[in-house]
C-alpha cells in the first residue's frame, strides 16, 4: 500500500498532467503565496517545487505566513529547497515591495476553520480586508511602475453564499447570497464578500489582473488533524480509535473536493485571463449528508486501511454557537469553471478519503 509521501507525489504528477502546457508560463517567474503554511499552501508549494523540476527556468516561491494556526511539521520538507523562501510576517504589514518584482500573487492567508476563525474574528477579517488591500496596493503600484503583476488570485469562499434556498442548489456564481452580517460566522463570510468587492474594484479602476476563487469544502493531505473542520475531526476520531462525534443531527449536506482537483482549478484560474471574475471550485456530487459522510469515512478506514469499525455518535459542541448560521446545504454549480478554465475534477470521494486517511496515518504529529 502507498504511504503518505507517495500519495502526495502521485497527486503532484496528476496535477501536472491536468494543467498541461500552461505550467510553462511560470518559468522564471516570482510567486508570492500568503498563508503558505496552511492546508492549501501545502499543495501549492509542493506543486511549485515539483514544477521546478521541469520548468526551463525555475520559479521563485516566497511563502508568507504568521503562523497564527501554528507551525506545521511538514514545513520542514521545504527547508533548504532552492528557490523557496519563508517570510514569517503578518500579511497586513508585509512590505511586498521589499520582496522585489513579483509576477504572481496568491492570497490564501486567512483562517479557514470555523472553530478557529471564531476564536480570532478580528484577525480573520483583517487578513481578508487589510492584508488583501496591502497586496492590491502593491499590484497597483507595480502597474504604475510599468512592471505589472501577471496575475493575482484571491481565495474567497463558498461561504459568501451564506445559506442558499433549495432553488439555488447547486449554487451558481450569479447567486448573490443570503448571509448574516452580524452572526458568529459573519467575520469570515462578510470579510470575504468585502474582499471580493475590493478585488473587482481594483480590476475596474486600476486594471489589476485579479481573479477570485470560491472554494467549496476542500480536503486532503496538509489539513491539520486538529483543524476543527469536519473531515479532519472524523479522521482524527478514527485514527485515535475513538467513536466519530458529529456536532449536528447529521442532516446538513456538503460536497467534498479532493485537494489535488481543487488546486488544479486554482492554478488554471491563476493562469487564465479572467480578470475581475469569480469562479466556484469544488465538485457537484455527491451532495452527501454529514451522517452519510461519517459512515463513508468509517467504512473507507475499515476497507482500505484495515482499521476497526468505529461507532458514530451525536454530541453537543462545547461552543453553543457552533451551528448558528451553519448552511443546510452546500453544493456548487461548476459549469463556469468547466467551460472557461477546462476544470474537470477527477478524484472520487472514496478514493480521496483513502488518500487522506493514509496521509494522516503517516502524519499524526502535525506540529513542528
Ligand atoms: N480549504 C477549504 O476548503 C477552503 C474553503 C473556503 C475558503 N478557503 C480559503 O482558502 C484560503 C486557504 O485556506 P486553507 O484551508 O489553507 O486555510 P488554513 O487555515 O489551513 O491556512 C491559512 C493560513 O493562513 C495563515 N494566516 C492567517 N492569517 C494570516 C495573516 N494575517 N498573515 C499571514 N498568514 C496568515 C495561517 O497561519 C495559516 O497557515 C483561505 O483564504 C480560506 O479562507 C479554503
Amino acid at each position: 500500500m502507498e504511504n503518505g509521501r507517495e500519495i502526495v507525489s502521485r497527486d503532484m504528477a496528476e496535477m501536472t498532467s491536468n494543467i498541461g502546457e500552461k505550467i510553462r508560463r511560470l518559468s522564471g517567474s516570482s510567486l508570492l503565496v500568503t498563508g503558505g503554511a496552511g492546508f492549501l499552501g501545502y499543495y501549492l508549494i509542493n506543486f511549485l517545487v515539483h514544477a521546478n523540476e521541469s520548468l526551463a527556468e525555475k520559479c521563485r516561491v516566497v511563502c508568507v505566513d504568521n503562523f497564527i494556526r501554528g507551525v506545521p511539521r511538514w514545513l520542514k520538507e521545504f527547508a533548504g529547497k532552492k528557490k523557496v523562501e519563508l517570510v514569517v510576517e503578518n500579511v497586513n504589514r508585509l512590505d511586498a515591495a521589499a520582496l522585489g518584482d513579483l509576477d504572481y500573487i496568491i492570497h490564501a492567508a486567512s483562517i479557514a476553520s470555523p472553530t478557529f476563525y471564531r476564536k480570532h474574528p478580528i484577525e480573520t477579517m483583517d487578513a481578508n480586508v487589510i492584508g488583501l488591500r496591502n497586496l492590491l496596493d502593491y499590484s497597483a503600484a507595480q502597474e504604475e511602475k510599468r512592471r505589472p503583476v501577471k496575475s493575482f488570485l484571491f481565495f474567497s469562499s463558498s461561504e459568501i453564499y451564506g445559506d442558499p434556498p433549495p432553488d439555488h442548489i447547486p449554487t451558481p456564481e450569479t447567486f448573490r447570497g443570503l448571509v448574516s452580517c452580524t452572526g458568529p460566522r459573519a467575520c469570515y463570510d462578510e470579510s470575504k464578500r468585502y474582499g471580493e468587492t475590493l478585488c473587482v474594484n481594483f480590476f475596474r479602476a486600476k486594471k489589476t489582473p485579479v481573479k477570485i476563487a470560491r472554494p467549496f469544502n476542500n480536503y486532503g493531505p496538509g489539513m491539520r488533524l486538529h483543524d476543527g473542520r469536519v473531515i479532519a475531526d472524523f479522521c482524527k476520531n478514527i485514527l485515535h480509535g475513538e467513536e466519530i462525534r458529529m456536532f449536528s443531527d447529521g442532516s446538513p449536506t456538503r460536497t467534498f473536493c479532493y485537494v489535488s482537483d481543487a488546486m488544479t482549478g486554482y492554478l488554471l484560474l491563476l493562469l487564465s485571463n479572467h480578470d475581475g471574475e469569480s469562479f466556484n471550485v469544488g465538485v457537484e456530487k455527491p451532495e452527501i449528508s454529514i451522517k452519510d459522510f461519517a459512515d463513508l469515512v468509517a467504512r473507507t478506514a475499515e476497507k482500505q486501511l484495515g482499521l476497526p469499525r468505529v461507532k458514530i455518535t451525536t454530541q453537543k459542541n462545547p461552543d453553543d454557537k457552533y451551528l448558528v448560521d451553519n448552511p443546510e446545504r452546500r453544493c456548487p454549480d461548476i459549469k463556469k469553471a468547466r467551460e472557461l478554465l477546462g476544470y474537470d475534477p477527477k478524484v472520487g470521494l472514496e478514493e480521496g478519503l483513502r488518500r487522506t486517511l493514509v496521509w494522516y496515518r503517516d502524519n499524526m504529529e502535525e506540529t513542528a
